[in-house]
């Protein structure tokens, strides 16, 4: 955290952040942070995304699971953190929810996939729109907010993923959205 600090002193960086970190050291860094009079972190950076994941099968970064998947531990710091803003990588899943030549991660084999990928098109079919601008305006509207980071190989893709910024969910339709699980 002292080398971030003088990144942001000599103005170099100016808001610092952290990825793919177990929550207990961005906690833990943020308490020395302040402890010291230095800038914490103030930006988070996850996999996130409508479909869930699940982060308990050991992964390339830790054999005690999948650490850069938003969990309930995540969610639930973000919420008593306000300060604190989560940028939510892959979000489209590569592409996964519409294109059959991405297929689905192995974590996303269990039972809640296909109840979330039915209220996902229920809800797409309710507004017209697709099932990545859902996705989207179903992160960017939660209750802990997140700011998608989307990826894009064509204008078409940019276009359809920007409009979902204008997309706002009903009650009803985010209520069936977070029930299915
Ligand atoms: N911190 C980390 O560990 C970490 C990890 C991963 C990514 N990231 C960051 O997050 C950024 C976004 O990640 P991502 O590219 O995986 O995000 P994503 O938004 O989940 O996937 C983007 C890809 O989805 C496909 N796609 C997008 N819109 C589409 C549409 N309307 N119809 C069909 N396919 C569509 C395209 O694939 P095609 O190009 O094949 O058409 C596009 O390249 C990356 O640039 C990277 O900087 C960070």
């Amino acid at each position: 955290m002292e080398a971030f600090a003088e990144l942001v002193a000599e103005g170099t960086v100016g808001i610092v952040g952290a990825s793919n970190h177990w929550i207990w050291r961005v906690e833990r860094a943020r308490r020395l942070a302040t402890a010291a009079g230095l800038p914490g972190y103030e930006v988070l950076q996850y996999h996130h995304s409508y479909l869930r994941m699940r982060t308990d099968m050991p992964s390339l970064r830790s054999v005690d699971g999948n650490l850069g998947v938003v969990s309930g531990d995540h969610l639930s710091y973000l919420r008593e953190t306000p300060d604190l803003a989560l940028v939510a990588y892959s979000p489209l899943l590569g592409g996964a929810y519409v294109r059959s030549d991405k297929p689905l991660d192995p974590e996303h084999d269990h039972p809640g996939t296909p109840a979330r990928l039915a209220a996902l098109r229920e809800v797409a079919a309710d507004t017209g729109a697709t099932l990545n601008q859902v996705v989207l305006a179903w992160l960017i509207g939660a209750e802990v907010p997140v700011i998608p980071l989307v990826g894009a190989s064509s204008v078409a893709q940019l276009n359809e993923s920007l409009a979902a910024v204008d997309l706002e969910l009903t009650v009803e339709q985010r209520t069936k959205l977070d029930a299915a699980t």
